[in-house]
């Protein structure tokens, strides 16, 4: 690893594109930008990130509106909960129409989609960026996205992991069935290509079978970069053999760094060297002029949300009706237990809470879920939202941030026109890209 005078953090920006942003309220902020089903909304975005130098704009999916809570999408729609998601492909495409250098990344679940189908689509992608894709690999998390597959219930937590490693064994095999250098192009000779270069991939497991080979040439980084956010066992064993950005979330820089060890030690168990993984909590930043400009702006902001919105993400989140117990009640074991969504948030529930056995209300306050305290926040004047993430980077409990937006557009204008340029000049961050791929721009190996 680079010493600690040259270490740059990574900068992600947490995208959706969606009626909200990561911040359900923000949706009613003011400023919002109401342009979400517009191509422009989200290529202005991504030129502004790509004016701060950030590393990657990724975008968050679910494969269905937030139905749990009531067993009813009613609530959602009416109170605008991340009802509405756009087909990944077509805004990244534009996203990359619209810049030369940023990185592109979209979220595709190893549960409902095969592999032969995001094998060729990423590539596809990759080769039309330049190289410039990341896909983040979910194993999605509940019910009503099952249904939308025709698929009654999800399945549990730990098989959807492992049919997410075959999904991958075989992602990667087609990703590898054309070598480098396979296409010859010899209009004189009239050969295409080299058979020798391509292959049959025969893959035959317990899930998934593919024949291949893929019908797209390897593609510019090989394989796009592989983002993935498993924090419980399960996902972290999944994480540390496949993951390369792993996105978390963290209320403490300590909390953090145990991940960040815990993974890099797991990466090394597992062949890979560990600066091959790179570890980056989400965030909330809200930037003003002065520190009461800033405090102000906060108030504003937290005030948009609302019960609602956090009862309907965390039926969402949990794969559980919350609406069937009243707010006080402590939720016994078989019901904690029956909760097949993500299981790393109910070990902060019931960590922070300090109960075994936590209320709905418990879970509104110690998840945070549909407010800013679902993620760490970094509140003050640019030098003051510096100072902590500069605290979080120096003491290597992460490589980067995942920057969540409190609204949009102007929560990464904000971003890249005050904190970009404090984190710059004290050497933190970059002030320019690098030629080549967004893999080569984070300094990991081509596969
Ligand atoms: C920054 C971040 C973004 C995520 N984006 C998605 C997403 O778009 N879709 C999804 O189904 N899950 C998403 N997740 C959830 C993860 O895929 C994962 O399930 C979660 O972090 C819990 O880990 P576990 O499954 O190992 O318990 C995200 C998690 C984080 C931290």
């Amino acid at each position: 690893m680079p010493n600690d005078s040259e270490r740059h953090m990574m900068l992600v920006a947490f995208l959706q594109a969606s009626n909200c942003s990561n911040y359900t309220g923000s949706w009613r902020h003011p400023e919002t930008d109401p342009g979400f089903m517009d191509l422009e909304f989200y290529q202005n975005i991504a030129a502004t990130l790509e004016r701060g130098k950030f590393h990657l704009a990724f975008i968050d999916d679910r494969l269905a509106m937030p139905s749990r809570f009531g067993d009813s999408f009613e609530e959602a729609v009416e109170n605008g909960i991340r009802v509405v998601k756009l087909d990944l492909v077509p805004v990244i495409t534009a996203m990359g129409l619209a810049t030369k250098h940023l990185g592109l990344g979209a979220t595709y679940s190893t549960t409902y989609f095969s592999p032969f189908h995001v094998a060729r689509l990423f590539s596809s992608l990759d080769h039309f960026t330049n190289g410039r894709v990341a896909w983040n690999v979910v194993t999605s998390l509940n019910d009503s996205e099952a249904q939308n597959f025709g698929v009654p219930k999800l399945l549990e937590h730990d098989d959807r992991y492992d049919v997410a490693d075959e999904f991958m064994q075989a992602t990667v095999e087609l990703w590898d069935s054309w070598e480098d250098g396979a296409v010859v192009l010899n209009k004189q000779t009239g050969r295409f290509a080299d058979p020798e270069k391509v292959h049959r991939v025969d893959h035959s497991g317990e899930w998934f079978q593919v024949r291949g080979p893929l019908t797209v040439p390897r593609s510019p980084q090989g394989h796009p970069v592989l983002v993935q956010a498993g924090q419980s066992e399960r996902g972290r064993e999944f994480a540390a053999r496949w993951g390369e950005l792993l996105f978390v979330i963290y209320p403490t820089p300590e909390a953090c760094k145990a991940y960040r060890d815990d993974l890099r030690q797991r990466a090394q168990s597992a062949g890979r060297d560990p600066d091959s993984v790179r570890i980056a909590p989400a965030v909330y930043v809200v930037v003003g002029e002065t520190e009461e400009d800033a405090q102000s702006k906060l108030e504003q902001i937290d005030n948009l949300a609302n019960q609602t919105d956090s009862l309907a993400l965390l039926s969402e989140v949990f794969n559980y009706d919350f609406s069937q117990h009243p707010v006080h009640e402590p939720l016994s074991d078989e019901i904690l237990a029956s909760m097949t969504g993500l299981r790393g948030f109910l070990d902060r529930v019931t960590e922070l809470s300090g109960t075994a056995n936590p209320s709905v209300n418990d879970f509104i306050q110690w998840s945070g879920r549909g407010t800013l305290r679902e993620l760490p926040l970094f509140a003050g004047t640019a030098p003051q939202v510096a100072d902590q993430m500069e605290s979080w980077f120096r003491s290597e409990a992460c490589d980067g941030f995942v920057l969540a937006a409190t609204h949009m557009p102007g929560a990464y204008e904000d971003f890249v026109s005050q904190v970009v340029p404090e984190l710059q000049s004290r050497g933190l961050f970059r002030k320019g890209y690098s030629e080549g791929t967004l893999r080569d721009n984070l300094g990991l190996p081509r596969p």
